[in-house]
């Protein structure tokens, strides 16, 4: 049985008003006190609405995540957010290398790595999310593309830093779209970067470092994701948008952590 506390993370991507993310922030809080202790839960507003959201979640323990954070620690660099301004706001989390910011912000594995580097240095914990394209997946090299971000993504990163981040496998092709890994699939993922992590780490920290799932997570799929060994929580987009969704997933990862089977149809280690 496992024993990694599931992470669970909301990452709002450029929606919401002030209005609507406080309200939000508000809702999720109130309805996850009785979670709080058996799942790690992290909201990801936008930028603007972080300080504000900060004060909604206060004393609720609920982590503040920002989407992204500059590698850079300050000076001359318009338009990015340094990893001290997010822990400034009251940020404690940083989503680093999502898949949007790959292909739309052209993020490359050596500038994912700087920034992963900064955000540790500066006590920030960081989701780092690796996942390859459907034509990747179609050529047979997924598990090659996302060991190759991994490794990369985490150069230089010392095993006591470890403790302080989270991997995120998020397939591009299943984000946004209605559709998921199957379980098996996504469970293998978990168990290559799993292994990956052991030959770059060791045993021990391959097995208390949390992988989670990322991609068309909603309330009626997270039970068979969450329910695979060695997916500890999911980054949800869309559907952390929405309080009831967002918590029903909460509360399922919760309740999976006391109880988790290989899935049918994955093969054995
Ligand atoms: P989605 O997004 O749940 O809307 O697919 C997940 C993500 O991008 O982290």
């Amino acid at each position: 049985m496992t024993t990694r506390m599931p992470f669970v993370g909301g990452n709002w991507k450029m929606n919401t008003t002030m209005a609507t993310a406080t309200e939000l922030a508000a809702a999720i809080r109130r309805d996850t006190a009785d979670l709080v202790r058996s799942c790690d839960i992290v909201l990801c507003p936008p930028f603007p609405y972080l300080p504000a959201v900060a004060g909604e979640l206060a004393g609720g323990g609920l982590m503040l995540g920002a989407q992204d954070v500059s590698s850079e620690p300050d000076g001359a660099f318009t338009g990015q957010v340094s990893a001290s301004m997010l822990t400034d706001v009251g940020a404690n989390v940083s989503i680093i290398g999502h898949s949007e910011r790959r292909r739309y912000n052209a993020e490359t594995d050596d500038g994912i790595n700087n920034k992963v580097r900064m955000a540790l240095d500066s006590a920030l914990w960081v989701v780092l999310c690796i996942g390859e394209t459907l034509e990747q997946r179609k050529a047979g090299n997924a598990i090659e593309v996302i060991l190759q971000q991994l490794r990369h993504g985490l150069m230089d990163v010392p095993a006591d830093q470890m403790r302080q981040l989270v991997v995120a496998y998020e397939p591009v092709w299943a984000i946004g779209t209605g559709m998921t890994a199957t379980p098996a699939d996504a469970q293998e993922a978990h168990r290559m970067i799993r292994f990956e992590l052991k030959t770059l780490y060791d045993g021990g920290l391959a097995d208390s470092t949390r992988i989670i799932y990322g991609g068309s997570m909603n309330a009626s799929n997270a039970a068979e994701l969450l329910g695979c060994e060695g997916i500890d929580g999911g980054l949800i987009g869309g559907a952390s948008l929405k309080s009831d969704e967002f918590v029903k997933i909460c509360s399922i990862a919760a309740e999976q952590y006391q109880s988790k089977q290989p899935c049918e149809g994955t093969p054995a280690p």
